[in-house]
């Protein structure tokens, strides 16, 4: 049975069950589950921050996580990059899966997307236009280990990068360890699928955020994509531009919430989400989309 809890009087998917399809990977907070040659990606509406996830959700946040997504793998692959996203439409990946029993799943509606399969690249493929949390730290501590930048202004939390966007990859492991471009060429085991992985990476950022910009009022400060081989290419997988996996300027969810638990004193505990303080959080996911016209 999925487990759906009750937040201020709405319905939120704590974790998701589709007893018919393999499990491929339960994440903190999305599920994905195996369809052939397909992936389908559940997002559930629990919430992580700082590596944990909470004991509550937030209203809705699957919905809006997978409609963010969605429309940033629209807007890639109309551009020509090839992408995993196939639809998030739930009776149409019935009709290409096969599978009508996910139409009697109707918690489902809404939250997830259809994915092709890749061969993952273990590497998370981050970019900044601006320093927050573990680069500023790492700039600090004389630990940066990537291509040079050049700070605008005084060196502090948000401080742009001029020569951003700049490609700072972690390895995709429990802790996200940063590596070097060399150490990523080693993982990836291919010297040039490597550089085409950066240049892709950065490519997609400045098209992105130039697009938030203009169009959404919004920049893309920070993210990261992920990119796995399909057919012999570069494919690219996971989620996109979502507040999950990218940070926002100005904020429209994951640092308001990161700031509350910093004030209660609870980073690196699972909390109990206070109902306000979850429908704040919901109102900013949903004004984040209103701001993308996905919602
Ligand atoms: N098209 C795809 N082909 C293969 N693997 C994919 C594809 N799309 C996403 N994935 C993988 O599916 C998993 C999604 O799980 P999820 O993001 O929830 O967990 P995670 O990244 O392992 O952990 P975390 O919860 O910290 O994000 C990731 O490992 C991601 O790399
Ligand atoms: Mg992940």
């Amino acid at each position: 049975m999925a487990r759906i809890d009750q937040v201020a009087g709405h319905h939120i998917l704590m974790e998701s069950d589709i007893p018919f399809l393999p499990v491929f990977k339960k994440g903190k907070v999305r599920e994905v589950y195996e369809i052939g040659d397909y992936l389908l990606i559940v997002a559930t509406d629990r919430i992580s921050a700082f590596d944990v996830v909470m004991k509550s959700g937030i209203p809705n946040k699957g919905v809006y996580l997978t409609k963010q997504s969605a429309f940033w793998f629209r807007f890639l692959n109309e551009r020509g990059f090839l992408t995993h996203f196939v639809t998030d439409d739930l009776a149409e990946i019935a009709r290409i899966t096969g599978e009508k029993r996910l139409l009697d799943l109707p918690w489902l509606a809404g939250r997830t997307m259809l994915g092709k399969k890749a061969n993952l690249v273990p590497i998370e493929a981050v970019c900044r236009f601006r320093v927050f949390g573990s680069a500023l730290a790492a700039l600090r501590e004389n630990k940066w280990i990537w291509d040079p930048v050049e700070i605008e202004g005084e060196l502090a939390e948000g401080a742009l990068i001029k020569n951003g966007p700049v490609f700072t990859p972690t390895e995709k492991s429990e802790h996200d360890e940063k590596i070097t471009f060399e150490q990523m060429a080693n993982i990836v085991g291919d010297r040039s699928r490597a550089s085409e992985i950066r240049d892709k990476t950065i490519a997609i950022f400045r098209l992105v955020n130039e697009h938030a910009r203009k169009t959404f009022g919004f920049e893309i400060a920070d993210g990261k994509v992920e990119w796995g081989l399909h057919g012999g290419k570069l494919m690219l997988i996971d989620e996109t531009f979502t507040s999950d996996s990218a940070r926002f300027v100005p904020d429209k969810s994951k640092e308001f919430f990161r700031s509350w638990l910093k004030k209660q004193g609870t980073v690196g505990t699972a909390a109990v989400i206070p109902d306000e303080v979850a429908l704040a959080v919901a109102d900013l996911y949903a004004a984040q989309c209103r701001a993308m016209r996905v919602l």
